[in-house]
This record gives structure tokens, sequence and C-alpha cells, in this order.
């Protein structure tokens, strides 16, 4: 019998890469079994999206009651009060003092792409600025918007006109706050007159781009450009939302809202979502059938929804995410002494990550980083990289892991950081 690596390489496109070749056969929280009855501690989340753990009981038994009464009608056909309330709890929930509304689309790249969509079309302008090491998504506008070139980019162009790409502001490497305004600055003077602009979007925490916060202050600041040009903000939490940062959106750390907020990812608990909410005359703008999608808003993912936000706000997962990141820290710095590639450890909430470098030098370490992630794989630990130099860990394990599974994991990962060096 042919193994499943070779079934794998002979029926799926080599340009659907794969971090491990566990193949799942069961999950519950933090835990996953593969078909060999191996178990394994989840440290990915399936990328940031089980936040409230594999088959939380009450997201599966919304699935289930939902699966009894309809799986599809297409809410723009026949619509379903689900689909309402949803919105509502979101344009409640997400900053900003001034009505909101919501549409519901199934990826995190559908999201980005209507966001944008919405911006032109309410500003009459065509121009989109957002940051180099960004990552937004595979579709054309979602690739064209990330500031990545391998593997997302290269191959696939032409990209969409009038997108351009701003240092992102990441003192580590050498790019302060008034840096990345005097880019933004120089963009308006040498390329695109500001009132071509719709929208500046930007990740509060960038995600594969390496887990980089921006500035305290820097998204004030942004906000003030966009407010003196007419530029609307969009924040792309598709990776920071619901508890990740230690709250339930990461702007809420900024003190300014976003026009536009893009979010996939942990809304469904693992049932495919994505929202865009934002200023509603802004979402008001595009006419009748000009936003939607057969799938948009399924309702077996509408209903996993509510439940993954009761389960934030009854398990206050917000302030676990900042407990288990604290820990998580705390650990990473206590070892951080013996370990000299360890150059930052840093991340809100349990939105964490650890970068490496050579010993003594500021050159990135991606062997080192890959091998942590090798070794903490034999241990049964399921770690992500990321980065522009992939020498970054990131740690996306479910709010909901229990303690003891936490403590367990950070033993394996403390053991595969040293016998990475060995
Ligand atoms: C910030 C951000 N935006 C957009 C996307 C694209 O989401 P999806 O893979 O669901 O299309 C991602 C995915 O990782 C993301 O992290």
């Amino acid at each position: 019998m042919t193994n499943m690596t070779d079934r794998k390489n002979a029926a799926i496109s080599r340009g659907v890469g794969m971090t491990t070749q566990i193949y799942a056969d069961r999950a519950e929280n933090a835990e996953i079994w593969d078909k060999e009855g191996n178990r394994y501690i989840d440290f990915a989340a399936g990328i940031a999206v089980v936040n409230t753990g594999h088959r939380h009981p009450r997201v599966i038994q919304a699935v289930k009651d939902q699966l009894d009464r309809f799986t599809h009608t297409c809410h723009q056909v026949v619509p379903y009060e689900n689909y309402v309330a949803l919105a509502e709890r979101l344009n409640a929930a997400l900053p900003g003092d001034f009505p909101k509304k919501t549409a519901f689309y199934t990826t995190g790249a559908e999201a980005v792409e209507n966001a944008i969509k919405i911006a032109r079309h309410y500003t009459g302008r065509p121009g989109v600025v957002a940051f180099a090491g960004g990552f937004h998504g595979r579709t054309f506008m979602g690739m064209s918007l990330t500031g990545k070139v391998q593997p997302y980019k290269a191959g696939f162009g032409p990209m969409m006109n009038d997108v351009w790409h701003l240092p992102f502001p990441n003192d580590l490497h050498g790019v302060s706050a008034e840096d990345a305004l005097a880019a933004l600055d120089r963009l308006f003077k040498a390329d695109i007159d500001p009132a071509r602009v719709a929208a500046i979007i930007v990740e509060p925490v960038q995600g594969e781009g390496g887990f980089y916060e921006v500035p305290a202050g820097f998204m004030q600041r942004l906000r003030a450009v966009c407010d003196q040009h007419k530029i609307l903000l969009i924040a792309d939490e598709v990776q920071t939302g619901f508890a990740r940062t230690g709250k339930l959106f990461a702007m809420e750390h900024h003190g300014v809202a976003a026009d536009l907020t893009t979010m996939a990812k942990g809304l469904g608990g693992g049932l495919p979502i994505s929202a865009v909410t934002g200023r509603a005359e802004v979402m008001d703008s595009p006419n009748p059938g000009g936003l939607g999608g057969t799938y948009a808003g399924n309702p077996l993912a509408v209903a996993a929804a509510h439940a993954v936000l009761d389960v934030i706000e009854d398990e206050q997962l917000c302030d676990r995410a900042t407990r288990l990141g604290q820990r998580l820290k705390q650990r990473l710095a206590g070892i951080a002494s013996e370990v000299p590639e360890i150059t930052d450890i840093r991340g809100p909430g349990f939105m964490n990550a650890v970068e490496f470098n050579v010993a003594g030098s500021d050159k990135p370490n991606p062997e080192m980083t890959n091998r942590i992630r090798e070794e903490a794989l034999k241990r049964n630990l399921i770690l992500l990289t990321c980065g522009v130099y992939g020498n970054v860990i990131r740690f996306l394990a479910p709010l909901t892991i229990q303690d003891e599974v936490f403590d367990e994991a950070l033993d394996k990962l403390e053991d595969s950081i040293r016998a990475a060096r060995a």
C-alpha cells in the first residue's frame, strides 16, 4: 500500500505547501490524534482559527442544531435571522462610536477583497496603501496587498494596479514609526496624490510577516493622516481577532477605530466564515447585488460564530489569552540567557513569537528556527514559523488549552530549543 505522503504527492498540487505530514483523525481542544493514534499538542490551531479549541462542545452543539434545521438557503435569496443577529453583535463589538454595518463572506482573502471594493466604491478613488511584510491572502487583490514576494507573488503577476507598499514600523529591524510615516509622506509626494488613495490597510500585529505589533501611538498617527486626506483606515484583524491578543479585537489596544475591519479565522471556531464590518455609510455605498456570494454567511458557520462569541465571553478568553502569553514569555525569557540565538520574545496577549538570529550577530537564523520546529514535531508538538526571513516561531495554541497540556507543551518547547542547538 502506498503511504499517504506518496499519495499526497501524486494527487495534490505542489503549490499547496504542507508544514507536517500528520494526517488528522480526530481533535479535541488543543490536541490532535493522527490515523496511527499518535497524540499531538496543537500550537497552530489551524493557523489561529480554533481560538476556542477544536470541537468546543458549545460550537458543536450550535452547528448540530443548525444542521437539523437547514444548511443553506443563500442569504441573498432566503435570509435567516442568525445572519442578521451576528451582524448586530459584530457591529456592537467593534471599536468605534458610530453606526456600523456588516457583510459576511467565507475566507479572509474574500473579506479583504470586499473591504477594498467597498472603500473604492465609497471614496471613488483607486489607490490602496499596504505594508511590506503584511499578509492579506492569496486572491488577486489579497496577494497584491501582501508585502512578501516569495512564495506569495512571484510568477503570479501582473499584480493589481494602484497598490503601494510602505515599510512596516519595526524597531527591531531598524524601521521607526517616523521612518514609516516619512515613507508615507514621500509616497504622497513622489508616487500618488493622497486625493487618489481610497484606503490604508494594516494588520495591528503582522501575522505571516513575523508577529510584529504596530508600535504604540503609530495607529493614532495613521488615523490622523487618513482623516487629513479623507482616506479610509482598514484594520485587517483576520489573524489578530477574537481574543487572540488579549482583547476581542487588537485595535482595542490602540485607542482609535478603523473605518472598516476584516475578520475571519477565529470567528467561526473551525467553520469557514469571514466578515467586513465598518461605518454604516461606507458599508452602504455599493448597490444591492454588488456585495455577497453564494456561500457568504453560511448558516452552519453563522451558528458556530454565535457560539464562539458566547464562549469567548463566558470563559473570559481575553483574560486567559493574557495569562497564557505571560507564562509562555516568562518561560522563554527564563532560557534566553542560555540561548544567545534568541533575539526577541514578544507579542500582546497570546499572539506571541520568539525570533532567532545567528548567535552574536543580526543575521536571521531560519535554519535553527526550522530545526526547533522539527524537534518539536518529534516530541509531538505542532509549531508554526513565520516572518519574512523565516526566523520566527509563532505560538497560536487554542486559548482554551488545559493548564496541564500547556505546561507539557512548554516542557517540549524548551527541550526542542535545546535540542536544536546541540
Ligand atoms: C491578516 C490576514 N489577512 C488575510 C488572510 C487570508 O485569509 P484566508 O487564508 O482565510 O483567505 C490571512 C491568512 O492568514 C491573514 O493572516
